[in-house]
């Protein structure tokens, strides 16, 4: 079966992009792919420094490094942060691009955001795959990106626009085409 994990790059309460995570989440398991969400507030790890590297790499690291080298999907979702990636997020594929696991180059990589401005967190999404690709990972085409955040999703975190569930069943057709699980 094939196998995914997801996960978010806000730890905000009431989180937006953890509203879109679900949605694409329960979307790939009607498609009969085996999901783990993942939080990240379960995988803590100092601001990356090189000093800090030479001590001790964090546990936390090694066992994220780990989950992404398993999984056949890895999908993200995460805000864009100044038209950037979050902090959390540069922080994580900091730690995880000194592991030693493949942890880039097995799974086929699915990217979203949902953003309080009208243009859905592209700009940040368009980082987010720069510094993937560079680290080898191959990435779904489908640019999710959702905005304005407000009234972007009904009271049970379904997508109030067609348009965006057509782009979400979109995104889990590729990442089940290029996975390379068993189905
Ligand atoms: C530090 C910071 C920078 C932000 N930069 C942007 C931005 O560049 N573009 C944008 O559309 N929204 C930006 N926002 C607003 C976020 O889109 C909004 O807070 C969103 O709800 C964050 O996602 P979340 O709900 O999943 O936490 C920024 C928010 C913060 C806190």
């Amino acid at each position: 079966m094939t196998t995914a994990i997801t996960l978010c790059g806000s730890l905000r309460r009431g989180s937006y992009n953890e509203t879109l995570r679900q949605y694409v989440s329960a979307e790939l398991r009607s498609a009969g792919v085996s999901v783990e969400d993942l939080d990240l507030a379960d995988y803590p790890m100092p601001i990356f420094n090189e000093n800090l590297e030479a001590e001790a790499t964090p546990e936390a690291a090694g066992r994220l490094a780990q989950k992404f080298a398993a999984a056949d999907i890895v999908l993200i979702v995460s805000p864009e942060y100044n038209s950037g990636v979050t902090p959390l997020m540069v922080n994580t594929i900091s730690w995880l691009s000194r592991q030693k696991h493949g942890q880039f180059r097995h799974a086929v990589f699915g990217i979203g955001a949902v953003s309080s401005g009208k243009y859905g967190g592209v700009v940040g999404i368009q980082h987010l795959r720069d510094s993937l690709s560079k680290l080898g990972a191959l990435l779904a085409p489908t640019l999710l990106g959702i905005g304005p955040a407000d009234g972007a999703f009904d009271a049970d975190g379904i997508p109030t626009e067609d348009g965006v569930r057509r782009k979400v069943s979109q995104l889990v057709k590729e990442l089940n085409r290029f996975s390379r699980g068993g189905s």
